[in-house]
């Protein structure tokens, strides 16, 4: 079977490297000429583990081609995927659709042949029927169906995650639009992964309801963490706790600074103004954005307050930028508020992040210093911040950071810290709701 992708970003790639892999003939349209360029170099425009790999064995192996022109990829494409950006509009929250609607018209504009077109992007309940309106309208002479194929992977163990999914939800309407799909993830068969088929706003509804559930769970046990330290109570215990219960589970009740990346604040956001217009509205929703957000604008604040020091003068070693591990991804990372926040103080500030710190610079003020290692970051600091729970600072034994740091106070907020042992060796040791 070939199909075709639009959009070579982070969805487009991945499901690209992977679909090739599962043995099917992949053609990715890439519009950007620089991203196109690094594509055809061997070049991965982000970072996530494995896909560089992975799309070389596949271009080898003559499955998974790039190219910048559209109709060359869509020829003979059983199922052209749309795998474009949806960014949040401005002033509003709503998504916005002109880079899927834009290349749905060019895809319906150059087939030659019925195809279906699939929506891989997260779009607004609704999106599927007002493409399959603009297939009739186009192109009448052709049998155009449409599907919605949400993806579920997350960034830095996305193969993982689109090889071994918990389900694979597919919006179709017709036999035939089912039939390609299910073809297309023939090999999950073998584990079992339950595919499941819906109508179109049902598909595309999951996305944005499975989305802001998680952001649920992160944003009521990040609360909990703050009425932990408020009561002397432990919040680690807590979640283990209630997510021992198999109704509630385990995953995703890890506090933190807060929620950020391309998905969960843009979608709550997105899910929150569709039920509004819906006259439905999602009060919980709102809640989680509105939580969320205010998490992050203090994160400074609780931060100097933790660290009770005058920070004037002081040297502040932050360790982590991206909104969490394996990924180089700056979009709404808690650094960001919170650093900027840190600058006011006076204090020196120098940043280690192992993947972001290029996508980070010019998201961050001017006077930020960033270090080469870890280490180099830590040398002589007064204060450090844990901002991502990268798996090397975790390796950072307390006699290491107590024989570089001059200053003896560390703010841990992912918890990646036994705040015996920095107690132990004699640091004033801030987690996030496991008492003060
Ligand atoms: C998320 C979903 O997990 C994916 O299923 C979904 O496909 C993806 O969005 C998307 O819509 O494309 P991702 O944004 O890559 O994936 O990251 P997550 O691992 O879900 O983390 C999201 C945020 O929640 C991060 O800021 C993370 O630090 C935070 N988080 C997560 C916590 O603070 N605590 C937790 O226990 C879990």
């Amino acid at each position: 079977m070939k199909i075709a992708i639009i959009g070579g970003g982070y969805v487009g790639l991945v499901s690209a490297a992977c679909f090739a892999e599962f043995g099917v003939e992949v053609a990715v349209a890439e519009t950007d000429p620089s991203r196109l360029n690094r594509l055809l170099a061997g070049e991965m425009p982000i970072y996530e583990p494995g896909l560089e790999a992975l799309v070389a064995s596949n271009r080898a192996a003559g499955r998974l081609s790039f190219t910048g022109a559209l109709p060359e990829a869509i020829a003979g494409a059983e199922a052209v995927f749309i795998a474009v950006g949806t960014p949040s509009r401005r002033g509003g929250g709503h998504a916005d659709l002109t880079y899927v609607f834009a290349a749905a018209e060019q895809v319906l504009r150059a087939l030659d042949h019925p195809a279906v077109l699939v929506t891989k992007s997260t779009v607004p309940v609704g999106t599927g029927r007002k493409l399959a309106a603009l297939a009739a309208q186009l192109r009448p002479d052709l049998a155009i169906e449409v599907a919605s194929n949400p993806e579920f992977l997350r960034e830095g163990s996305a193969i993982g995650d689109f090889m071994r999914p918990d389900r694979v939800v597919v919006g179709a309407e017709t036999e035939h639009a089912r039939t390609i799909l299910r073809a297309l993830y023939r090999p999950l068969n073998l584990i079992e992964t339950p595919i499941l088929m819906t109508g179109l706003e049902t598909a595309e509804l999951i996305k944005y309801a499975a989305n802001a559930f998680l952001a649920m769970k992160v944003t009521f046990i990040n609360e909990m963490a703050d009425l932990c330290e408020s009561v002397g109570a432990d919040v680690h215990d807590v979640a283990r706790g209630m997510g021992l219960d198999g109704r509630i589970g385990r995953k995703f009740l890890h506090p933190g600074p807060g929620f950020g990346g391309s998905c969960f604040p843009k979608d709550t956001l997105a899910l929150a103004r569709i039920a509004q217009d819906a006259r439905a509205p999602s009060r919980l929703t709102e809640a989680v954005v509105a939580v969320n957000e205010a998490r992050k604008a203090g994160l400074g604040r609780r931060i100097i307050d933790a660290a009770a020091i005058d920070l004037r003068g002081k040297r502040i070693a932050i360790l982590g930028l991206a909104f969490k591990p394996e990924t180089d991804d700056m979009r709404d990372s808690p650094a960001i508020p919170a650093i900027e926040a840190l600058a006011e103080t006076g204090a020196t500030i120098i940043a280690y992040d192992p993947a972001a710190m290029a996508a980070a610079k010019p998201l961050l003020p001017g006077s930020i210093q960033f270090a080469e290692t870890a280490s180099q970051a830590i040398a002589g600091a007064d204060l450090l911040v844990v901002m991502t729970e990268w798996n090397e600072f975790r390796a950072l034994a307390p006699a290491r950071l107590a024989q570089a740091m001059p200053g003896r106070v560390i703010v841990d907020l992912r918890n990646i810290f036994d705040p015996a042992a920095m107690r132990a060796a004699g640091f004033v040791y801030h987690g996030v709701g496991r008492g003060s």
